[in-house]
């Protein structure tokens, strides 16, 4: 099938486009002002390391530290791991944030650049990060790339800051669409082809609604598309209509569609 859209279509999909994500990023905000565990992250000990006094602490004698996203952890307690010959050993008297997502254990490895991580890896990355807080005692702050001389942050650390709250971000609107329009249960069979329905559970949403099956466009110029239920008499549905498609072998209101791989291309 053809998707042919006039120029007042794509106006009204733009509009409710940006909309709808207008105001999801206002929710998401105030979210992220109530819940934010990005704070909880970061260490309040006053304490600002060089690297060359940190490089001490890798021996059971004057104690096994580590950094990360400059950070500064006492894991002694984790001398299993972190102790001479143990397999994190590597990690001691240095910053090596990027390994902890790579695994590169080598010199090349071993660094706190992490401008090669995506944004979902630093995220990981900042999993850790928690991980120490919650499990080990901070210690203080690395000067270098994160923290500057009196251990205020750099503006690398902010930038790693940002990246985290447009991940947070990602993953509210990701949530709240997930939410609004659950994925659809999906089924091939050889003999009938691809069936799509809907259902109070479809998705791992639980609702009170079963909703019919549409396919929900990313964005208004996407050719991507997912299978969604959609609650017809919702306030979601009429605001997001233009990124919607009903398929066309499917009667309007069927919950349950046998579907072609719709050919979008022109
Ligand atoms: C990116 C790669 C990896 C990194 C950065 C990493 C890092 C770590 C660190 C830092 C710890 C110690 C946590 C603590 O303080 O309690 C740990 C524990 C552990 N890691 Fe890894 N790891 C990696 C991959 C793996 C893989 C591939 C395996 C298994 C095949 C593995 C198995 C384990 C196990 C079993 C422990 C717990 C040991 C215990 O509690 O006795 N790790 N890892």
């Amino acid at each position: 099938m053809n998707l042919l859209y006039t120029n007042y279509e794509i106006n009204d999909i733009k509009f409710n486009f940006v909309d709808k994500w207008l105001n999801i990023i206002k929710n998401i905000y105030s979210n992220l002002n109530r819940n934010s565990n990005l704070e909880s992250n970061v260490c309040t000990n006053q304490k600002v390391f060089t690297s060359n006094e940190l490089k001490k602490y890798t021996n059971l004698k004057d104690g096994l530290y580590i950094s990360i996203l400059g950070q500064v952890f006492d894991v002694t307690k984790g001398a299993k791991h972190y102790g001479p010959g143990a397999n994190y050993h590597v990690f001691t008297g240095r910053d090596a944030s990027l390994a902890f997502i790579t695994g590169e254990f080598d010199d090349k490895g071993l660094t706190d650049d992490i401008s090669s991580l995506s944004i979902e890896e630093v995220k990981a990355l900042n999993q850790w990060v928690q991980f120490y807080n919650e499990n080990y005692i901070c210690k203080g702050k690395l000067n270098g790339r994160y923290y500057n001389e009196d251990g205020a942050p750099t503006k690398e650390s902010h930038d790693v800051q940002k990246m985290l709250i447009h991940a947070k971000e990602k993953q509210f609107q990701d949530e709240h669409t997930k939410k609004m329009f659950p994925p659809c249960n999906v089924e091939w069979k050889p003999d009938s082809g691809t069936v799509v329905w809907c259902s109070k559970r479809s998705g791992g949403i639980e609702r009170d609604w079963i909703g019919v099956p549409r396919m929900l466009f990313e964005s208004p110029n996407s050719k991507q598309y997912r299978c969604a239920c959609v609650k017809l008499d919702s306030k979601e549905y009429k605001e997001t209509k233009g990124m919607l498609k009903e398929y066309s072998q499917c009667p309007k209101t069927a919950i349950k569609c046998a579907v072609k791989i719709e050919n979008l291309s022109s």
